[in-house]
């Protein structure tokens, strides 16, 4: 008897390895750094609009998520049609490449870059091109663009880029947007914007405004705190927003999610106090890393990358032992979130140790 198959492309999908827990250690505090979560529990207005949300779970959510799109059209200053939220950006990402490539389309990206570019883009049967970082980690936007062929449907550009930590300028966006045709959708994927501070940085909305390909993915799940209720919106122009919401899942984004989401925006100007924390937090660590001698790459998300070659699980064990949980890339290096200072405390300590 023959059995249900799949499609071919299935069997290809690669694994997804998502950060582990901290290891429970008597007498020892342990810390998640793996998946560049934000440390700070969520904000008392936050959690209160939760609780409202929570009475009605019996009931579908709002499909149209009617107030969240009405926030985030106020807060950025676009039109509700520019719009799509979704469940995390890595539900816009799957969607994007859904809605734009049929089976053996090319999707071009950097890599190393977000894990689950290759998987969205193969459950797709779409084809991953991928284009080496340069050894600074920064991605190499002239061969992207030499990449792109006739086949290419997407390009995505992680700034800052995760996991190796370098964002591009809006000197590099725009040459490279010059150089792709505009029949290509170019996707920014900005998950760590709000942690970036470098000269020229990406104007994302001001860029998507000049440009009839440019869709930006954004996430809740990062500055603000709201990874557990998996949250994310794209902006772009109105025919690439509204092929995103076609495709989208029927009542994806939850209630409670919908009301945090839109709590967090009321409170934006406090959250982004504790991402200019974080991100001090994050110059004093990669400070520290760099006079204990490594060769860290410009971290511009709330996360530093250790290019560790052979040496990575090893790096990944002597954190484990101090009580603190990396994500390891097996052969390349690991990320380390930015957590509690305590926890970089002792990630500035192990990496010193590590060296020595
Ligand atoms: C670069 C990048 N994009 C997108 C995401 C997806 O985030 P979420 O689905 O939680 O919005 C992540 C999460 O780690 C990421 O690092």
């Amino acid at each position: 008897m023959s059995a249900p198959q799949p499609r071919a492309n299935v069997a290809e999908i690669p694994p997804y390895v998502a950060g582990k827990p901290p290891t429970v250690r008597p007498g020892m505090t342990s810390y998640k750094l793996s998946s560049n979560e934000n440390p700070y529990p969520p904000l008392p207005g936050v959690i209160e609009a939760v609780q409202a949300g929570v009475g009605a779970m019996n009931r579908y959510p709002d499909m149209g998520s009617a107030a969240l799109y009405a926030a985030l059209a106020e807060t950025f200053d676009v039109p509700v049609e520019h719009l799509s939220v979704a469940t995390g950006s890595v539900g816009l990402i799957y969607q994007l490449v859904q809605a734009f490539c049929d089976p053996g389309d090319e999707v071009v990206f950097a890599w190393r870059s977000f894990e689950a570019y290759p998987i969205a883009v193969t459950a797709a049967a779409a084809t991953a091109v991928t284009v080496p970082v340069l050894a600074d980690g920064r991605h190499d936007l002239d061969a992207m663009a030499a990449a792109v062929t006739e086949r290419t449907k997407v390009v995505l550009v992680c700034t800052p880029n995760n996991p190796t930590g370098p964002a591009v300028t809006q000197a590099e966006l725009d040459a490279f947007l010059a150089q792709v045709p505009s029949h290509v959708l170019v996707v920014v994927d900005e998950a760590y914007v709000e942690f970036v501070r470098m000269a020229d940085p990406v104007d994302g909305v001001a860029t998507y405004r000049r440009h009839q390909n440019v869709v930006l993915t954004r996430t809740f799940s990062k500055a603000y705190g709201l990874a557990g209720f998996r949250v994310g919106y794209a902006v772009a122009p109105a025919p690439i927003a509204a092929a995103l919401r076609a495709v989208s899942l029927p009542f994806g984004v939850s209630t409670v999610a919908q009301a945090a989401a839109i709590a967090s925006l009321e409170r934006r100007d406090e959250l982004l106090e504790r991402v200019d924390a974080l991100v001090v937090e994050r110059t004093r660590v990669v400070a520290a890393l760099r006079a204990a001698g490594w060769d860290v790459p410009e971290a511009q998300g709330n996360f530093v990358w250790f290019d560790l070659g052979e040496r990575t699980l090893d790096f990944a064990a002597a954190a484990d032992a101090a009580g603190i949980v990396v994500r390891p890339f097996v052969g390349d290096g690991c990320r380390v979130s930015i957590g509690e200072t305590e926890a970089n405390d002792r990630l500035v300590a192990v990496a010193a140790a590590f060296r020595r």
